[in-house]
This record gives structure tokens, sequence and C-alpha cells, in this order.
């Protein structure tokens, strides 16, 4: 937070809309997005590309944030998305997303979706194990159609957020797995399926990745193995597709580089590759999910009760907590926030910030330095917009929050808030 996001009454503002007539306005808890920072960082991305003049895409991984009005962002901003569910493929082709431009992830896609990508006529399927490619298969030849598909990889290397680790045969339940040859045996199935025409290789090698290494290393693991392919089958990838997990700030201790730097090695790495093993240039697709909205994404709370255990510890209450954002509990993911009607000012003591319900792990923040504050006060969350409502839950049955697009000083309810009806509508009487 600088001067720059405070307006004149001293408030904190989101995409020139002040938080405190945000929290008036919709009521908390309430999650906003400053859709001009996303719109940013896929123009950023894509800008990567566009300077090295190679065919590209960047595939939103919607499962970090989506709702009806994100996908059409996406869609103004002639991104791609990535779905994993046939719920994120229904909202997308709900929300009049392209199906040209769609991948479809998941290592356990049932039946039933895999249909429902056909009928629809999915861009790309990612096909992850060998069940997966006998139903699709049999769905191929029932329906008489044919379909785009990449294989997913499993190469070798698992990002643990500050560090990479390669390993001999990997534990990932994800994908084919590269060492021990049923990447080769996955292709040779797909290359010799006349109704599979298989685009490309896609690896995914973690999340909140803080370090190039990994993806250099991926990068021309894919490149070496189309090589290998090429070689061996006369096979041509037209895709080398290197996933996401890009990672973000959260606070302080973070220090990532600019995600655009992780997009710069990994088209760097490929032009190389391909050079030395005389491939032609093949397209790059990202998976970017995190990093498109994370940062962009603010949850505001009021704050209400307070207790303090003498000489131990002081605890602040806000309306919400591990049902809007599971993150600290689950990962101990760490957060920062600021008071919206003063951002700036200095903190007078040191609380734990924790939400309503009812568990003692329900702490969004330990340790949070704040000012003077008091019941009624709207406490902002920073960088919450990725995993946060797209992981939230009904978690003592209280109702969802509200989400809010402001961009440009102009607010939009893009998802209204759950009541409680909504909490029983699929519920039926016993008999
Ligand atoms: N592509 C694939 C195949 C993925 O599995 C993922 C994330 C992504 C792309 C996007 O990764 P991102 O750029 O967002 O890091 N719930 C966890 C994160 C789970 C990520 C799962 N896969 C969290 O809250 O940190």
């Amino acid at each position: 937070i600088t001067k720059q996001n405070i307006n004149e009454a001293g408030h904190l503002e989101i995409g020139g809309c002040d938080a405190i007539d945000l929290a008036n306005q919709f009521g908390t808890p309430l999650v906003v997005y400053d859709t001009g920072k996303i719109r940013s960082q896929i123009r950023k991305f894509k800008a990567v590309f566009e300077k090295s003049n190679i065919d590209y895409a960047v595939c939103y991984a919607s499962k970090a944030f989506a709702n009806t009005a994100m996908y059409q962002l996406v869609n103004q901003e002639q991104g791609h998305i990535d779905v994993v569910s046939g719920g994120e493929l229904s909202m997308a082709l709900h929300a009049g997303f392209p199906v040209s431009r769609i991948s479809f992830h998941g290592n356990n896609k049932s039946e039933d979706e895999l249909r429902m990508a056909l009928e629809n006529h999915v861009g790309v399927i990612m096909l992850d194990n060998f069940h997966e490619i006998d139903l699709l298969n049999q769905l191929l030849t029932d329906m008489n159609t044919h379909c785009d598909v990449m294989l997913r990889i499993t190469p070798g290397i698992s990002a643990h957020t500050h560090e990479f680790i390669q390993t001999g045969q990997t534990d990932s339940k994800f994908g084919f797995d590269l060492e021990s040859g049923e990447a080769k045996k996955a292709f040779e199935i797909v290359h010799a399926n006349k109704s599979i025409h298989l685009l490309g290789i896609h690896a995914h090698i973690g999340s909140q990745v803080f370090e190039l290494k990994g993806f250099e290393m991926a990068a021309s693991k894919l490149v070496d193995l189309a090589s290998e392919w090429k070689q061996e089958y006369g096979y041509e990838a037209q895709v080398i597709n290197v996933g996401g997990g890009f990672g973000i700030q959260y606070t302080d201790e973070d220090d990532p580089l600019r995600p655009e730097a992780f997009v710069q090695k990994i088209v760097d790495t490929v032009k190389a590759r391909t050079k030395v093993e005389g491939l032609k240039m093949p397209a790059i697709w990202i998976e970017p999910g995190r990093s498109i909205v994370g940062n962009a994404g603010y949850n505001l709370y009021r704050i209400g009760s307070r207790k303090d255990v003498p000489g131990i510890k002081s605890y602040v209450s806000v309306d919400g907590g591990m049902g809007d954002n599971i993150r600290p509990m689950l990962y101990d993911a760490k957060y920062e926030a600021v008071m919206a009607d003063h951002p700036l000012r200095s903190a007078v003591e040191n609380v734990h910030l924790v939400g309503k319900y009812c568990e003692s792990g329900d702490v969004l923040i330990k340790n949070q330095p704040l000012p003077e504050t008091k019941p009624g006060d709207v406490i902002v969350m920073l960088d919450t917009g990725a995993y946060g409502y797209s992981m939230a839950s009904n978690y003592n049955l209280n109702p969802k929050p509200a989400i809010v697009f402001v961009e440009n000083g102009k607010e939009q309810l893009v998802t209204r808030r759950q009541n409680y009806t909504d909490l029983y509508e699929l519920d039926n009487k016993l008999k």
C-alpha cells in the first residue's frame, strides 16, 4: 500500500473506489477484485511473447478464481482458460467463453465430463493417464468424432515453494511419468489413434514457485522429449505447455521475480533448445492462475469482538474467516492487512486476526500489527485473489461473500452474497 492507493478522505482506494464505501454498499465480508490489475497482468504475459515474436497462449488457470464475469474478462483480453471440472467448463460456457480457447485438465475426468467436453468441442483435452486414453477413445468411437489433446508429462521436477527437487521417479498423482517410459507408451498409443490429434506436450512443476531453475529444467525436458519423438516417429509437437506456478508476493518475506521474468526464461530456454535440436519453433503455452489474480484480490471484513489474554496475546475477530479464505489454515499462508480508513497509520499493537468460525485454528493472520481499532472498523486483507473465494465453503453455514469488480472508479456486483435460503435450497425435508 502506497500513498497512491489512498484517497482524499485518507481511505484505502481499490481500483479508484473507496474501500469503506464498498463495504457500506455491499456489506462484509466482501471480496473485491481490481480488474485493471488482472488485465494488466495478462497483458504483461502476452507482451513477453509478442516481443519475441512467437505463437503463444496465456491460459488462465481458472481454479484460482472463477465466476461468470471473470471468464468474460479473460475473454475480453483474448486469453485462453484452463478448466479442471465439468463445473468450471459449464460456467465458462455459460459466460460465452469460446470453446476453442479452453484446455480441459484433471487426473480423473469422468466419462460424463469427457463427453461434455467432446459435445462442446473443447479446444484441447489434457490427457493425464491410461484410463483416460481408453475412456476417450471409446467416446470418440461412439460419438464418431475426433479431438485435440496434449500429453501431461511428469518431468521428474517438482517445485516446493522456495526450492525445487529433481527426483528419480516422481511421486505426483498427475501425468505420465517420463523416466519410467510411461510417457513414451502414452505417446505411441495416441500417435497411432486416427481420432486423436496430439497438439503438444505439457508439464506443470508446482505452485507459488520462486525460482527460474525449475521452469528452465521443465522447458528443456519438454523440448528434448519433442526432439526424441521427432527423430523416432517423425512427430512434430506444435505446442510446448509449461503450466503455471509463477510465485507472487504476499508479504515482505516473499521476494519473487516479476511473473513475466519466468515466462521470459521459458521462452529463452525453448528457443535455445529447439535451435540446438534443429526443431521448428513450437508455440509456447503457459497456465498462470495465482499470478493473474492473486495481487488483484482484497477481502474486506468488519471488526467485531476482541479478547485480551493478559500478557499473552490479543484476539481481534472479524465477520469472516476460514470459510472465505482457508489458505492460512491449510498451508500456513501469510497475508497482510490494513485498516480501510487509515491504511498507513502506525501500529500500536500486534494481534491475532481471527475469524468467526468455531475452531481455534481459524486465524487469518498471526501477529498482525494494528493501530487502535474498534468494532465496526473495516479491515482489508491484501492479495487474497488466488484460491481464496475459489476454495470458500459454507462451514458453520456461513453464507459465501459477495464479489465486486472495480476498475477506474466504477464498481459492479458480479456475484451476489449467498443468503440463508441458499444454504438449504438443495435440501428435502424428511417425509
Ligand atoms: N496448471 C496446472 C496443471 C495446475 O495444476 C495449476 C495449479 C496451475 C496451472 C496454476 O498454478 P498457479 O499459477 O495458480 O500457481 N490451492 C493451492 C494452489 C493449488 C494449485 C494447483 N494447481 C493454494 O492455494 O496455494
